[in-house]
């Protein structure tokens, strides 16, 4: 089993993360509560440990499922949510003021039905509130219990002469990063380094792409958010691209015996390192499909070979 000790903390990880996006049953097509449960339940027989959510996903919903269903595993699982981005009267804005963190966290912990969360991790930098007054509230919910390590997410490197400082509190930080979306690899690399903090992944299917089911024809429902343009990896040049990467995938996933999207996973946790890979899913065998990436590796040459079709 692939596993990581999440640096400042004394938390062990798998090195992949089941994503809870899904779970939010919102905007991600027609997805079954049940299927999902079943998945997140398989991913704990396979050997994975680490689960993300935010309160933002379906708006507590996949807070919610995700405390329901891993109750009965909670010494054993290591859970990881996001506050910062809030939603009323048909608004969106970010927030990371101390006050917003206290309700935030309460509301989190009574959805998960935990006393404490493993990790939890800034959504957004809100750009307003200091980052020293957001630090300093959250390693006093630390310090308090409620919080076992801290996290952050899409952040970029000019935001790191502000939080170096707090560099022994930071475990994590969440960005997107795959096969299909490098762009940010160097960067990620030097605030992995400065933080000392793990890179955890997202977008690391390339939001399904990097799976080898979808091809020119792919087709979302209004219902799903990759029907939206921004979704670009499904869209003009960037989805020829994804689909030559692809093409190099298949040989690779065949003589590992392994599908195309454990080849998605495997990538990243060598080209990475240090890194946890997140991964949405909504069935059981998705689950399954993606824990297989823990137990292979890819040569130098494959290695080299996707590294190259992916520049
Ligand atoms: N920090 C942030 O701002 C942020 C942003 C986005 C996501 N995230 C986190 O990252 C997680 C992953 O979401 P993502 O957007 O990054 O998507 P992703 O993991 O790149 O793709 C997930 C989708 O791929 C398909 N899939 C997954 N495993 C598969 C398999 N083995 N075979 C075939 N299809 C498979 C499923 O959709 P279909 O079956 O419908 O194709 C699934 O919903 C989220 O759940 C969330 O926890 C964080």
């Amino acid at each position: 089993m692939d596993s990581i000790i999440l640096q400042n903390t004394n938390l062990t990880v798998s090195r992949l993360c089941i994503g809870g996006c899904p779970a939010g049953e919102y905007g991600w097509g027609n997805v079954s509560r049940a299927e999902v449960q079943h998945a997140m339940l398989q991913a704990v027989e396979h050997g994975v440990n680490f689960f993300d959510t935010a309160d933002t996903y379906g708006l507590g919903r996949s807070e919610e499922t995700l405390g329901e269903t891993l109750r009965p595993h909670r010494e054993k699982v290591v859970i990881a949510t996001k506050f910062g981005v809030r939603v009323a009267g048909g608004k969106t804005w970010f927030d990371n003021s101390p006050a917003y963190i206290e309700t935030a966290l309460n509301e989190s912990r009574k959805r998960l039905q935990t006393d404490y969360i493993d990790l939890y991790q800034v959504h957004y930098l809100d750009g307003v509130t200091p980052i020293d007054a957001m630090m300093e509230a959250l390693i006093r919910h630390q310090q308090k219990g409620d919080i076992r390590a801290i996290g952050l997410s899409n952040i970029t490197p000019d935001v790191l002469p502000s939080l170096t400082p707090y560099a022994d509190y930071i475990a994590t930080f969440q960005n997107h990063y795959s096969l299909a979306h490098r762009e940010d690899e160097a960067a990620m690399r030097q605030m992995a380094h400065m933080l000392t903090a793990a890179p955890l992944t997202w977008g690391s299917l390339g939001q399904g792409i990097l799976t080898g089911k979808y091809d020119e024809t792919v087709h979302f429902d209004e219902n799903d958010r990759r029907s939206r343009g921004v979704y670009e990896n499904f869209y003009g040049d960037k989805l020829q691209k994804n689909l030559r990467i692809v093409a190099v995938m298949r040989p690779i996933a065949q003589a590992h015996h392994v599908p195309v999207a454990s080849v998605a996973v495997r990538w990243i946790l060598q080209a990475m390192q240090g890194s946890v890979v997140i991964t949405g899913v909504k069935t059981p065998e998705q689950a399954k499909d993606n824990a297989l990436a823990l137990h292979f590796a890819l040569t130098d040459d494959e290695l080299a070979a996707l590294t190259e079709v992916s520049a």
